[in-house]
């Protein structure tokens, strides 16, 4: 079985996120599905019939940050894994690899499970090796524990365009040359395609934004994985 991350991004409402616990609850009972609501939803959201991770976290479990999360407080409440250097945050909150590096290491420390996100852009798409190596070598700089690594080409999100099932096989294989942990793949996963990529060989997962925000179509998505 492999890992199946949703990430919900910064959408639904509290009666949404009601209907959507309830729809998993009664479909699914597995530790490989990991929902990523919003922050305010966390703890609401924990459940025995699914794992559930953040979508970011602080480099500090305590202090004076605010609006931050502390991984302290997010492992207290039951959260088991973390995102960390999303293209969206690089892009709109500035975060570079060596603020990624500070969060995987105190995700660690909190025995939170850091999904840590690469990708390149469309105009790197033809040096992407020497993008990702980059990617790779600053964010697990003195990094030994456990993580997740999810391969996500910027301009394959939320756009309907995906590489090649050769392409992401080859990359996959290349991160894994570079570290040892699972990888993932991220970029409009659906229910069409998601057959086609999660039989890739060396995937270890995928995750997935959009086609998550449906609970029945994430099951959907979840059941052929
Ligand atoms: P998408 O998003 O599935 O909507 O392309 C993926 C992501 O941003 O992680």
């Amino acid at each position: 079985m492999k890992l199946v991350v949703a990430n919900l991004k910064m959408n639904k409402t509290k009666e949404e996120m009601i209907i959507y616990k309830k729809t998993l609850e009664e479909n699914i009972e597995n530790n490989n599905l990991i929902i990523c609501p919003q922050d305010i939803y966390l703890d609401f959201m924990i459940s025995q019939n699914y794992k559930v991770g953040a979508q970011d976290l602080y480099i500090e479990n305590s202090g004076s940050y605010t609006g931050e999360n502390s991984p302290d407080a997010l492992e207290s409440i039951g959260v088991t894994y973390g995102i960390v250097g999303h293209s969206e945050r690089r892009k709109h909150f500035n975060e570079t690899n060596d603020f990624i590096n500070k969060k995987i290491k105190a995700a660690l420390t909190n025995n939170i499970i850091p999904i840590l996100c690469i990708g390149e852009s469309l105009e790197e798409r033809e040096l992407k090796e020497e993008i990702l190596k980059k990617q790779l070598e600053e964010c697990l700089k003195e990094i030994t524990g456990e993580i997740i690594i999810a391969y996500e080409p910027i301009w394959a999100i939320g756009t309907g365009k995906l590489p090649t099932t050769k392409e992401i096989t080859e990359v996959i294989s290349f991160i894994k040359t570079i570290s040892k942990n699972k990888v993932i793949y991220g970029g409009s996963i659906n229910l069409e395609n998601i057959e086609e990529i999660i039989n890739l060989e060396n995937i270890d997962g995928v995750l997935i934004g959009g086609a998550s925000l449906n609970p029945n179509n994430l099951i959907n998505i979840f059941n052929k994985c």
